[in-house]
């Protein structure tokens, strides 16, 4: 074998360390773990619980820090959740989605005719809904901090300001986007130095204009973002690019806290998000469902479980498809009864283990998804907790910044029902409750959630992919609790998707044995097989011991487990 050149053993040094990071999939620690998608922001985490910063700062300062160095996903342009359990066990949530702007109607994706325009939803300025990422940080740590919110803020200024280490997930997206024939001009320049030149791995990449706009957030707070130069700047910039987000706009968006889903299983306390999230309505649903399950019949991956783990799936994508939506435009959602064990009991006796049912074809919709969501989750020693899901909607979202904000704009309107009235087998939804409106939030997926035991936290745990997320996170939950893995094993162990329709269970390559595929097609589903779904990122807790047990998930290279 020839001798590596210097290259080259940078090379393996690199896949050295990211074999590392996944082998090394357990990080200890009993001071605190701040576990996501990118290690040094995840170290950001941890050097503020270091300074006397209990999980919310922590969680901020992360969410902060994943805006500079994990851009497909980290925002300050997006919107998303948090649930929090203090140290005494009282959780709450803070809701942070986008809102569609007081410009928006419920017609405005379809043409004269009203037939939806495709894609229109996901792309243009039109795309882009008001976006909550500050508001929310800001009420949280208003809320629930303890360090002041400059020294928060301030290291992921100084990521901005400074430079990181461009890395290899972003350089990967820095060579799409620079791809002769691309035309996005923002983003093929995104990723360029200040002489023009493309990043390469390893270089130091420094974003001056988002450090800008970040020290605005330090200085004046959520007025930073939603009102003065910054606020003047997005109402231009979408002035100029056929956007309908005002001024106006941006200055009435607020945060809100919402009391959270609790749900139980077999002990165990389940929290998570309430609408316009689906993510904690349809989890607790089909937790209630596992708990009427014998399990020491239905072995881990046989076909009995998976079968009714998918059976699970349909009924709680059914249901979050006619019911849910924003919870300040639909005051009778019957979120008690949906979450109730009476209700799962039910459910239950329709499930029929020799065969699968049928989806109703007349009724619900496709997935409309991509991959680009975050999930942290942070725990201090105290044992406050975090659970922090965030999102653009697609990867890089709707694609479209402003040079001199230096960030990039969610296309979160394209999770709002597009065509009111029409829903299509393999096509979009159109019940109501999820319709555009001025100011309404869009029915969202994302789960971020904490398990507690003997009222503290035990598990926090959340993932990005879109529809996904909602059955990523049944199925960790479901491995730690029922079947005793410890959280690196539920986060890796290959997952099934079935969202009532299409009427298909999607699995991760590798998980089906022939047999296994053979016994599920016998039983009526359709399979379908997909590279991987999710990047989960998660802390167990062992409160008598006081040891925490981080894990994030390899499907994400760059992410990362700290504990001290
Ligand atoms: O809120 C939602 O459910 C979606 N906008 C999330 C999108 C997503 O997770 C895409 N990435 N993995």
């Amino acid at each position: 074998m020839p001798i590596p050149n210097c290259k080259k053993t940078y090379c393996i040094l690199i896949l050295l360390f990211f074999g590392y990071a996944v082998l090394n999939a357990q990080t200890y620690g009993k001071n605190g773990m701040v576990v996501s998608s990118d290690l040094g922001s995840s170290e950001v985490g941890i050097a503020i619980l270091k300074k006397g910063g209990n999980a919310i700062d922590a969680a901020i300062g992360t969410a902060f820090s994943l805006a500079v160095t994990h851009p497909s996903a980290g925002n300050i342009g997006g919107g998303g959740f948090i649930v929090f359990m203090n140290s005494e066990g009282n959780t709450t949530t803070i809701d942070f989605r986008e809102k569609a702007p007081l410009a928006a109607t419920n017609d405005m994706y379809l043409d004269p005719a009203g037939n939806l325009i495709d894609g229109s939803n996901h792309t243009s300025a039109m795309s882009i809904g008001v976006p909550g990422t500050v508001a929310g940080l800001y009420l949280a740590h208003q809320k629930y901090g303890k360090l002041p919110w400059a020294a928060i803020v301030q290291p992921a200024i100084d990521q901005a300001k400074n430079g990181f280490a461009f890395n290899w997930s972003l350089y990967r997206a820095a060579a799409y986007f620079s791809k002769e024939g691309n035309t996005n001009a923002f983003m093929d320049g995104y990723f360029r130095n200040d002489k023009g030149v493309l990043l390469q791995p390893e270089e130091n990449w420094k974003q001056a204009e988002l450090a800008k706009t970040l020290t605005l957030i330090r200085d004046k707070g959520r007025d930073g973002f939603y009102k003065g130069k910054t606020a003047k700047k997005i109402a231009a910039f979408m002035k100029k690019n056929n956007g309908i987000i005002t001024k106006k706009d941006l200055a009435k968006y607020e945060a809100i806290e919402r009391k959270p889903i609790k749900g139980s299983y077999k002990g165990y306390d389940i929290y998570s998000m309430p609408p316009p999230s689906s993510g904690g309505v349809a989890l607790v649903e089909m937790m209630n469902l596992m708990e009427l399950a014998d399990f020491k019949t239905l072995e881990f991956n046989s076909a009995g479980h998976l079968h009714l783990v998918a059976e699970a799936m349909r009924r709680a994508f059914a249901d979050r498809a006619e019911h849910l939506g924003d919870p300040d435009f639909n005051l009778n959602m019957p979120l008690d009864k949906l979450t109730s064990k009476s209700f799962a009991k039910k459910r239950f006796q329709e499930i029929d283990m020799a065969r699968a049912s049928v989806s109703d074809s007349a009724q619900f919709g496709r997935l409309y998804d991509s991959e680009s969501t975050t999930h942290l989750s942070t725990i201090d020693k105290d044992g406050n907790a975090v659970s922090l899901t965030y999102t653009l909607e697609y990867s890089y979202g709707s694609q479209m910044g402003s040079n001199e904000l230096g960030f990039i704009f969610n296309n979160e309107m394209g999770d709002f029902n597009p065509q009111p009235g029409i829903t299509k087998s393999n096509g979009q939804i159109g019940s109501a409750p999820n319709l555009v409106a001025p100011e309404k939030r869009m029915l969202s997926s994302m789960t971020p959630t904490i398990v507690g035991k003997n009222g503290k936290p035990y598990l926090v745990i959340g993932s990005p992919g879109g529809r996904t997320i909602i059955n990523t996170v049944f199925q960790t939950v479901l491995n730690v609790l029922e079947f005793n893995m410890p959280i690196d094993k539920a986060i890796e162990a290959l997952k099934i998707h079935h969202q009532w329709l299409p009427d298909q269970i999607i699995y991760e390559k590798y998980l089906l044995s022939p047999d296994t595929r053979k016994a599920l097609e016998a039983k009526g589903h359709i399979l379908k097989e997909r590279y991987n779904m999710g990047a989960l990122m998660g802390i167990t807790y062992d409160a008598e011991k006081g040891i925490f047990v981080g894990a994030s998930d390899s499907a994400q290279p760059d992410s990362g487990a700290v504990g001290y």
